[in-house]
């Protein structure tokens, strides 16, 4: 089968129907194209990857599932082996090495993409303005967006080889492309 961004999305909604869940895919899809566009690696693989991270979450909603159970249900649909090898390497509990720079960036991605979805939401203009001062700031303040887990904030941009300002630059600049999609305002909306 050829691994399409669209094929990636059919797989996805076929098993996710919370909204919340596939725009936290589509945040994914958005910074890990952004990365594989700096990286000079294919964008379309690491958006591929990306969406399918967490497809199975809605029917694997816990760690002793999630994503060891969804692997197989890829490799039936005949996803190739490094799509299928990036998808399980996001999670923490499984402890597989994240030793190419696809995995780095997922895991990197992965959270903090809905820290800043979160940053992103309680403000008037979206993402538009938001720096990474106040990022950081509020990743300082534990009850807001309390289910990120900021330990892995930190070690993914460390992993990735990235400043945490950066880091945090790359992917608000990624979501805001396409900030109504994540169900984000802009500047525009709020003018
Ligand atoms: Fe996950
Ligand atoms: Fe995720």
């Amino acid at each position: 089968m050829e691994p399409t961004r669209e094929r990636a999305w059919e797989t996805l909604t076929r098993y996710t129907q919370s909204e919340a869940l596939r725009r936290h895919a589509l945040a994914v899809e958005a910074s890990m194209r952004a990365y594989a566009g700096k990286f000079g690696e294919d964008e379309e693989r690491w958006a591929v990857v990306a969406l399918l991270h967490d497809f199975d979450y809605e029917i694997h909603p816990s760690l002793d599932q999630h994503p060891q159970d969804g692997a197989p249900i890829l490799r039936e649909e005949g996803w190739p082996e490094d799509v299928v090898e990036g998808v399980l390497s996001h999670a923490e509990h499984l402890s597989l090495p994240r030793d190419t720079l696809l995995k780095k960036a997922l895991f990197a991605c992965d959270e903090l993409s809905g820290f800043v979805h979160a940053c992103g939401l309680v403000r008037p203009t979206g993402l538009d303005g938001l720096e990474p001062k106040s990022v950081k700031k509020k990743l300082k303040q534990p009850s807001f967006a309390a289910g990120v887990h900021r330990d892995e904030v930190y070690r993914g941009a460390e992993e990735l080889g990235v400043e945490l300002d950066d880091h945090i630059r790359t992917v608000v600049a990624a979501m805001q492309l396409i900030a109504h999609e994540l169900g984000l305002r802009t500047a525009a909306d709020a003018a």
